[in-house]
């Protein structure tokens, strides 16, 4: 968020700025969702609180799209709406957790995990999670973790943040039953689904739902990403039947409801016109990963993670260090100099961090094949 009011004040001071730090597509909701937005506001009708769980249209919809996507019949009184993905972590956490309880994430990850659980008073069990693992956690280093102490909770995120890995559905029943087995509260991050980019034909194009093993789960999820609507600040959970009661409570608490406009447009994004319009868009950001693969090596950094889903590309730097010494002063030199801003790995691991970028590719082709260019004059400078 620092480096993007960077932008800001670098735009607003008339540079030109190609920003490649924030995950957020800039394609905006399906036009049916806008269009249900504009009427309703045309409508006059008064937008009052809802049910704290959100209201029943968007949780049915909700509901169904797990049947049309991963086959699972879901009942609608265990879907949670919420204030985006960030709102269902808060709910999603204190209701599963207590201060003291260890919970498991994989480091790099997105830092919000850890945040949020600090500040309710968890003990954060960062594991070691590198390419050999393919950034993602494996029941060994579950056990490892828990053999120092027993874990109350895993958190995994299949797109991850900034990897982009996704793990299989064979490694996600391995680590669903390990934590099964030991009473682990498993905490699936599945905003990324969608926003994949698979083989023609490969099994799970659009990332495996946690629910289709376990529903002991909690499943959470937004309009955020495959919808391209971060700022309606919408997204959701699924519950085990043990936390429906603790989240409607909490959640009144919290904020009395989710937004109530983007509720009632977001009933919208579950038509054939909305999935095709962000379809559109992923086979975009897909063409967009393509290229910056095709131009990797012109970068010349380090290895980078596969990004199998989501709009990131997570490197080291390799040789670029040697000059700058860390990637927080390389992306700063690279957004202060040649007008280009990439977010440093310190944010999502504060261990190797310091030797990664990660790179957004949602912004699209253009903006990235320009980058590149600029990239490659700065480096050569
Ligand atoms: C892995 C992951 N989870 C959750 C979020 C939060 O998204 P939102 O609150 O917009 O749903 C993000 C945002 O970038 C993310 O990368």
């Amino acid at each position: 968020m620092d480096i993007l009011d960077r932008v800001a004040v670098l735009r607003g001071a008339g540079r030109d700025v190609i920003s490649l730090c924030a995950g957020e597509p800039s394609g905006g909701a399906p036009a049916e969702v806008s269009h249900a937005a504009a009427s309703l506001h045309a409508s006059g009708r008064a937008l009052t609180y809802t049910s704290a769980l959100g209201i029943r249209e968007l949780r049915a919809e909700v509901a169904a799209h797990y049947g049309r996507w991963y086959g699972v019949d879901v009942d609608p009184s265990r879907v949670a709406i919420t204030t985006g993905s960030s709102g269902a972590f808060l709910l999603a956490f204190l209701a599963a957790f207590e201060a003291g309880d260890r919970v498991a994430l994989a480091r790099p990850g997105y830092p919000a995990y850890r945040n949020i659980l600090r500040a309710l008073g968890c003990e954060v069990v960062e594991m070691d999670c590198g390419p050999e693992v393919r950034y993602q956690p494996t029941p060994e280093l579950l056990a490892a973790a828990h053999g120092q102490g027993r874990l109350a909770g895993l958190v995994l995120a299949s797109p991850a943040n900034p990897t982009g890995t996704m793990v299989s559905r064979a490694e996600l029943a391995a680590v669903t039953a390990w934590c099964l087995e030991h009473g682990v509260r498993l905490v699936s991050d599945e905003i990324y689904h969608g926003v994949t980019y698979p083989e023609p034909g490969a099994p799970d194009p659009r990332g495996v739902c946690a629910w289709e093993l376990d529903e002991s789960a909690v499943v959470i999820s937004s309009f955020s990403k495959y919808w391209g609507m971060t700022g309606w600040r919408l997204g959701w959970m699924l519950l085990p039947e043990d936390l429906v009661r603790a989240v409607d409570a909490l959640a009144g608490n919290v904020a009395l409801c989710p937004p109530a406009p983007a509720q009632y447009a977001a009933v919208a994004a579950f038509t054939a016109e909305s999935y095709a319009e962000c379809d559109e868009a992923v086979a975009e950001f897909g063409r967009t990963r393509r290229l910056l693969l095709d131009h990797a090596d012109r970068l010349a950094w380090g290895p980078a993670a596969p990004a199998d889903g989501a709009f990131y590309y997570y490197a080291d730097l390799g040789p670029q260090l040697a000059t700058w010494g860390s990637s927080s002063a390389y992306a700063a030199a690279l957004l202060e100099q040649a007008g280009v801003a990439l977010t440093p790995g310190g944010d999502f691991d504060d261990r190797a961090g310091a030797c990664s970028v990660r790179l957004s590719f949602a912004a699209g082709s253009l903006a990235v094949g320009e980058a590149i260019e600029r990239i490659v004059a700065f480096q050569q400078r």
